[in-house]
């Protein structure tokens, strides 16, 4: 099933880019991608906090070109050293969050209880959530893959779905922890599979309007594989790390057809 809505092509910088290397990778992305981009796509980049206002500068004049930012702490202000709210995002230009990285379920220690409390309070805020979910090594092996993906979708949105959401304004990435980063992508029979689960369960929660959430596949992805993991079945886009810190890469996983 493809969904009405643009294809999404989003780049996680994670910790990487100082200042000016996060400017000239954006001005050189919005070069490359100026007419190349096919009208059904949509690119979306995700800096760390200290390089989201240079980016949003330098995307200013950039058609189809949004900005994200990679986490926040769901609450409007207050005594929260260190941490950044929803609409200090908005005000640089945001309008898109992850929510439930591998990397900060794993290293940070975040659970499903706060991931939660981030999707509901960033969809209110106004930001469109990503739900990153996925399973490691050990549960694939264990056949545990549909209970893990259910289990993350189910705890992961269960404030949202009291919030009467748009479901323009979420999407769900499955990011395997297997395949992030590691230059092992999941194969098309697995990514087929899991998405499917993921549509199923988006559908029970949400009916009609399950099927029109979008679905990104996540996990070494690259020039040479984009095409073929953008066109399978309930693929409605890609999260990219390492393949989005260079103009090069990046420019040909867009653009890839
Ligand atoms: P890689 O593309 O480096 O595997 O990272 C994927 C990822 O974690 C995107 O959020």
């Amino acid at each position: 099933m493809k969904t009405n809505v643009k294809t999404l092509i989003a780049g996680n910088w994670k910790m990487y880019k100082t200042l000016a290397q996060a400017e000239k990778l954006a001005d050189r992305l919005a070069d490359r991608l100026a007419d190349k981009l096919p009208a059904d796509r949509e690119v979306l980049l995700l800096p760390p906090f200290t390089a989201l206002g240079a980016v949003a500068f330098s995307l200013k004049d950039a058609n189809r070109f949004l900005l994200g930012a990679q986490n926040f702490y769901p609450a409007q202000e207050g005594a929260f050293t260190g941490e950044i709210a929803p609409f200090m995002l908005q005000d640089l230009g945001c309008t898109h969050a992850l929510a439930g990285h591998s990397e900060r379920r794993h290293v940070l220690g975040e659970t499903d209880g706060l991931i939660s409390r981030k999707v509901a309070f960033g969809l209110q805020a106004g930001l469109h959530m990503i739900l990153c979910i996925g399973e490691t090594l050990d549960q694939r092996k264990q056949g545990k893959v549909e209970h893990v993906l259910k289990g993350q979708l189910l705890l992961g949105l269960t404030e949202a779905k009291d919030a009467a959401v748009a479901p323009e304004t979420l999407s769900i990435a499955y990011e395997p922890v297997w395949a992030i980063g590691t230059g092992e992508v999941a194969k098309p029979s697995d990514i087929l599979s899991a998405h499917a689960v993921i549509r199923k369960t988006l559908e029970e929660m949400f009916l009609d309007c399950g099927g029109k959430i979008r679905i990104l596949y996540g996990g070494s992805v690259k020039p040479d594989n984009a095409a073929a993991i953008l066109c399978l079945d309930n693929v409605n886009g890609v999260l990219v790390g390492g393949a989005s810190l260079q103009d090069d890469s990046f420019a040909a996983i867009a653009a890839a057809v």
